[in-house]
């Protein structure tokens, strides 16, 4: 009899401590979703927020009460550091309370995150009530990104595929032919360099790609470089120019190669500017389109103009994206499919699929470690130019528009194949081991992205042999 009663004591205990926790649960999930009736931005604001996601992945963390308790602080401290490594998310808080525009990367990435469920990681929400990533808080974040992208884009993507990561290339004739003509010229003229023998387009022939198809790019005299040569085509979509991101615009980076010492060598824009006086057709031209004549801000103005045409639209994957199902193969559809599951396209978003962010070489493995090559000025990337130690081998993510033409791959033209590439990016960036068939099927994918200049599909004269 005792017996039977403490059993029913405490069977009615556990009963009551499940109607709790359950009573508590969907108290916790009613207060940690945001209401419907909030703007969408201040919904995902509140997702972040509740989230705990600025606690780790930002410069000025609010460190928690258990932080300086021994071991469990330890392991905070860790957390928070990996974490504002991994990703800085103070820019986006800012731009979802001011009304700002956010970074298209941000987006994609809190996206990836919350649709995958890793962030908050478990070991935060189970102390954190109402932190988890729900179902619900996750769709809330893809309907978000879906018009933000409609709206920054705004490439006439619609229906199903509205909300996609990677965008069409829709060409807009916003350009001077005049000015692009001049530009043409510049482009491929070889007076810009010391000895009139290196022009724009040695490196960055529009024949092989907007490459040159080698590690390092060779200037006058045969002089080499120390990084590898990033494609001129589509450029016109990065957020700044170089791996280090050294130039804002077309314009400013143009200004950088004539006086390079290992590119064109001239001693200075007016020994340039002597040179091309000589030539008629330029004095008439650029008088025709500037007040000023030959200057070098009309110079890199007009090659600027020339390069806001280096656009490739047409591609099969843009026809796809645009609406046409028959554009890809199965294998290639897949190949994207498993760009995206495994955060390739979290870096590599947007019409050009990178340029928009400066991202981490080595974000999940080790690479310079690895690579099996002394550290060069070259691999500290954007930490040439902040000094500041958390962009030290950070580099401006590269477009992967016509991919398959622009060999060898990487800032320090180590990977001669799209396939090495590929492998090692799922490695160092995303910490997954793709097998044969993942990799063949990401480059099939890759191969789609080669797009059409001047109305033809753009093909290198350089043999690849692959
Ligand atoms: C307790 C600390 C902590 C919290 C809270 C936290 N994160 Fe993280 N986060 C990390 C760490 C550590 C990493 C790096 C390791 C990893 O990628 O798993 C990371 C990685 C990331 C990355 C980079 C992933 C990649 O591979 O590119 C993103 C994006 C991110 N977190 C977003 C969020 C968001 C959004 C939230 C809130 C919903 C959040 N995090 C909450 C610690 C945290
Ligand atoms: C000797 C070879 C060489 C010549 C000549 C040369 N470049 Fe480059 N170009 C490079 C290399 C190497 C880089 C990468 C340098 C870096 O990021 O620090 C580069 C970068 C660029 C970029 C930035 C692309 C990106 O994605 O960041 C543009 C645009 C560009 N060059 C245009 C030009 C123009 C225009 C000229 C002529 C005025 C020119 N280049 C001449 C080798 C060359
Ligand atoms: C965290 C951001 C990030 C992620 C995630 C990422 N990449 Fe990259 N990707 C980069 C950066 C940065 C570089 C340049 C690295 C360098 O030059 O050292 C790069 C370079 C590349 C290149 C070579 C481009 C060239 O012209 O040299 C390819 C191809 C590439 N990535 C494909 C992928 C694929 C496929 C995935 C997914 C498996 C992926 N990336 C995931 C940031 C990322």
């Amino acid at each position: 009899m005792k017996k039977q009663k403490r059993g029913q004591f405490l069977i009615g205990v556990t009963l009551l401590l499940i109607a709790c926790g359950w009573i508590t649960c969907r108290v916790m999930t009613a207060y940690s979703t945001p209401s419907e009736e909030l703007a969408p931005e201040a919904r995902v604001a509140a997702i972040l927020e509740s989230g705990g996601c600025i606690s780790c992945h930002s410069a000025n963390p609010e460190l928690p009460f258990y932080a300086n308790i021994p071991l469990a602080g330890d392991i905070v401290k860790t957390d928070i550091e990996e974490g504002y490594r991994a990703f800085d998310i103070e820019g986006l808080m800012a731009k979802l309370k001011d009304g700002g525009i956010p970074n298209p990367v941000d987006v994609a990435k809190i996206e990836k995150v919350s649709i995958d469920k890793r962030m908050p990681m478990a070991k935060y929400y189970l102390v954190h009530w109402g932190s988890q990533m729900t179902d619900k808080k996750a769709a809330m974040i893809a309907e978000w990104a879906r018009d933000y992208r409609m709206a920054y884009y705004n490439d006439g993507l619609s229906g199903e595929r509205a909300g996609e990561p990677v965008r069409p290339i829709i060409a807009k004739a916003e350009t001077d032919p005049r000015k692009v003509a001049l530009g043409f010229s510049l482009y491929h003229d070889t007076r810009l360099s010391v000895d009139n023998t290196v022009s724009c387009a040695t490196c960055h022939g529009l024949n092989t790609g907007g490459v040159d198809n080698l590690q390092y790019s060779k200037g006058v005299e045969n002089n080499m470089g120390g990084v590898n040569a990033p494609t001129t085509y589509n450029a016109v979509y990065n957020f700044v120019q170089f791996w280090d991101g050294r130039a804002k615009t077309l314009a400013e980076q143009a200004a950088g190669p004539p006086l390079n010492p290992v590119e064109m060598a001239s001693t200075s824009f007016d020994e340039i500017i002597a040179k091309l006086a000589q030539d008629e057709k330029y004095v008439a031209e650029f008088n025709a389109l500037y007040a000023d004549g030959i200057t070098e801000a009309n110079i890199t103005n007009a090659i600027e103009e020339f390069e806001r045409t280096l656009i490739t639209p047409n591609s099969q994957f843009d026809k796809w994206l645009l609406g046409d199902n028959e554009a890809l193969t199965a294998d290639e559809l897949r190949g994207y499919d498993l760009f995206k599951a495994n955060n390739c396209a979290t870096c590599h978003v947007g019409a050009n699929l990178g340029g928009e962010s400066y991202e981490l070489m080595g974000l999940r493995q080790h690479y310079f470690e690895v690579r099996g090559m002394e550290l060069t000025e070259e691999d500290n990337g954007r930490f040439k130019q902040t000094q500041n130690e958390r962009d030290r081998h950070r580099f401006k993510v590269p477009g992967l528009r016509n991919i398959e033409l622009t060999w060898p791959y990487y800032h320090d033209g180590t990977r001669a194949t799209m396939e090495e590439a590929v492998r090692d990016m799922a490695k160092y960036q995303c910490d997954a081991e793709l097998n044969d068939a993942e990799v063949a099927s990401i480059v099939a994918f890759l191969r789609t992205l080669t797009g059409e200049y001047q109305g033809k599909k753009l093909t290198s004269e350089n043999e690849n042999g692959l």
